[in-house]
């Protein structure tokens, strides 16, 4: 089966025919793909059961976020010009956030841009990273420094691949849908509250994913560089970047996801206080985000150090001014409120006595 929106990506359920599909009338000489050495293994094959997919030259870089660098590209640029890369090549990006965003970088600037594809391998990587056009690499010590807004030309989902994901990844990428839900219906937050990811039932999360991705591409389609409206994207990021850098900094690393659902309850106390969120709405979502991810442990000692992290985020217009997207309602989004360190530390108080710290 397979489904296309009108924001190029399609939802299949037979890969390799659909990927080759697109790529008609390019030679195999010119036909790259980028993967890691996760996605290799257990994802390769599958892209690579059929048609000219099996003639593609392939770069396997190493997992994880620590080679999303500079170093990396390099190597890569030197790859493709040394295989016989032109302003003709099409590079397709198999594999998560990592491979997405450091494959679409490449693209966006080899030969001053070729064509791309991304098919994502992870939750958090199908229903945010491939999809939107953010491409870039972590520099100088800061996430995704140096970068580019281009999307994909296609985004090519296929929610197979989840099946061989572990719990935690897939709650990771669930935040990123709550999120979703929260910038858009009631009724949204309804199916998605009824999914349980200890027995996940793949046809329901299928579509879930699928109006998960519609959402999202809607706001970039109106905004797709961030000047206004896509900033409600960033809902449960701002404390969410916060408890995510606190958690390497203090050697007890949480997956991006986990920081955003844990994020997203300091947040939506936030929209209850300044914008009038409504309760109901607030505490069924602080009981589903309890229920799943459990508690990243915090007391008030460390809210100094957490704060520094929000003054310091890249989206703040003014520094040391806090900025935050903030909702009134499910689906109405306030962008750009400015929240003061006071009500800042009430919000991680909320946070633990919600989780029960
Ligand atoms: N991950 C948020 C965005 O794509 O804007």
């Amino acid at each position: 089966m397979t489904s296309k929106n009108n924001n190029s990506v399609i939802f299949t359920t037979q890969l390799a025919s659909d990927v080759n599909a697109l790529l008609q009338g390019v030679s195999s000489e010119q036909l790259f793909i980028l993967t890691d050495t996760q996605t290799q293994q257990h994802c390769l094959p599958l892209l690579q059961s059929e048609g000219m997919l099996q003639h593609a030259k392939i770069y396997t870089m190493p997992a994880g976020d620590h080679y999303k660098t500079i170093e990396t590209v390099v190597d890569i640029w030197k790859f493709l010009g040394e295989n016989g890369g032109t302003r003709h090549s099409v590079l397709i990006n198999l594999g998560g956030g990592v491979v997405t965003d450091l494959g679409g970088f490449i693209a966006n600037t080899f030969k001053r841009g070729i064509r791309f594809i991304n098919v994502p391998t992870t939750l958090l990587s199908m229903v945010d990273a491939a999809v939107g056009g953010k491409t870039g690499i972590n520099f100088n010590g800061l996430k995704n420094e140096v970068g580019v807004i281009n999307p994909a030309e296609t985004v090519v989902i296929c929610s197979d691949f989840l099946r061989s994901l572990d719990t935690h990844n897939l709650l990771s990428g669930y935040a990123e849908m709550l999120k979703h839900g929260l910038l858009s219906s009631r009724q949204e937050m309804k199916r998605l509250s009824s999914f349980d990811a200890t027995k996940p039932d793949y046809a329901l999360l299928a579509s879930l994913i699928e109006t998960s991705v519609q959402i999202k591409a809607n706001i970039v389609e109106q905004d797709p560089t961030e000047k206004g409206i896509r900033k409600a994207l960033n809902l449960g990021h701002t404390i969410g970047h916060a408890f995510e850098s606190y958690s390497h900094a203090t050697n007890r690393p949480i997956l991006h996801g986990y920081a955003v659902a844990w994020g997203l309850i300091g947040e939506l106390f936030l929209s209850h206080k300044v914008q009038g969120f409504p309760q109901d709405v607030l505490l069924q979502t602080v009981r589903f985000i309890k229920d799943n991810y459990g508690v990243f442990d915090i007391t008030c000692n460390d809210y100094p150090a957490l704060y520094e992290y929000m003054a310091h985020d890249k989206k703040n217009a003014i520094a040391g001014q806090v900025n935050f997207t903030l909702l009134k309602d499910v689906g109405n989004i306030v962008p750009n409120c400015i929240v003061e360190k006071e009500l800042i530390f009430q919000a991680l108080d909320f946070y633990r006595d919600s989780v029960g710290l």
